[in-house]
């Protein structure tokens, strides 16, 4: 590796030190995601815990609860504490408006999240972060995990002169390109919004490289073929880069909450014909600022 990716790396360990008095956390990998314990889902957090648990998402940007037994209610009233629940576009059928299935069998036609991105970027003020609790994993228990990338880090592995060109670059992001080979269901609002290609975490004020493959269209800053070569090197840096990223293995009744604004994941389709089933929240986020 060249000496900026591993001062890099370096610098994800600069945070000061915290002890949990309230939560276990157990590190999925150094650079990104842990394992959270001590903490019931199903009953109302103590502001202390509550806190704890705010604190290991913004360290570790991908939190992993184990064994919990939750009610849909249960599941909003843990992902409210973060934010307004954002409805889901399209809207469900029937059931809950806030609840989206994650449901997989093979007839399954689309497959959710089988690609890098994060949620809802195409939105102007994208999503905060999402909640899957997984029910129902591939029988036998293979197959079906989620990789989750630290996108902080994929701008700080960047060489100091990409970094430098990236500066006041934007890009477009369009929501029907996430239906690609698929008809989007009449009330699909399509959303479509401009984000800096750079953008800083509006809590830690850290720098993130903000592409992704499901829904970045453009930089308009750039001739189209320009743009086409520079946003295929650097969406495909999560898969390219697999330091960048960690694995969660779900158990049935395992809930994992993710920071969309500088993460992204990839539900690997590699159980078909099995079954595969969650249900997640998603939480309203703010305007994005280079
Ligand atoms: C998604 O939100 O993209 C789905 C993630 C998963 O099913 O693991």
């Amino acid at each position: 590796m060249e000496s900026y990716e591993l001062e890099a790396v370096g610098a994800v360990t600069t945070r000061p030190a915290v002890q949990y008095r309230t939560i276990e956390v157990a590190p999925v990998t150094p650079l990104i995601g842990a394992e959270v314990s001590g903490a019931d889902l199903s009953a109302e957090l103590p502001p202390d815990q509550l806190a704890e648990i705010k604190e290991a998402f913004l360290r570790h940007h991908v939190l992993v609860f184990r064994d919990q037994t939750i009610s849909q209610d249960d599941h909003k009233r843990f992902a409210g504490h973060f934010g307004p629940l954002r409805p889901v576009n399209p809207p469900p059928p029937d059931g809950d408006p806030y609840i989206l299935e994650i449901s997989t069998d093979k007839a399954a036609d689309n497959v959710a999240g089988n690609g890098w991105h994060a949620d809802g970027t195409a939105d102007a003020e994208p999503s905060l972060g999402s909640m899957l609790y997984i029910t129902r994993v591939p029988e036998g228990g293979s197959g079906g995990d989620t990789l989750f990338a630290n996108m902080h880090l994929a701008y700080e592995m960047l060489s100091p002169a990409l970094r430098g060109m990236l500066e006041g670059m934007t890009a477009v992001h369009d929501g029907l390109i996430a239906f690609k080979g698929y008809t989007p269901p009449a009330d699909y609002v399509i959303p479509k919004a401009e984000h800096p290609l750079v953008v800083r975490h509006p809590e830690t004020d850290r720098r993130v490289l903000y592409v992704n493959g499901a829904y970045t269209a453009r930089i308009p800053q750039l001739s189209p073929d320009e743009s086409e070569a520079l946003l295929a090197m650097l969406c495909e840096i999560p898969a390219r880069r697999p330091m960048l990223s960690c694995r969660v293995r779900w158990a049935p009744n395992t809930l994992v909450f993710w920071d969309n604004r500088c993460v992204q994941h990839h539900a690997v389709y590699d159980y078909y014909p099995l079954t595969r089933y969650g249900r997640r929240v998603a939480i309203d986020g703010g305007p994005l600022k280079a």
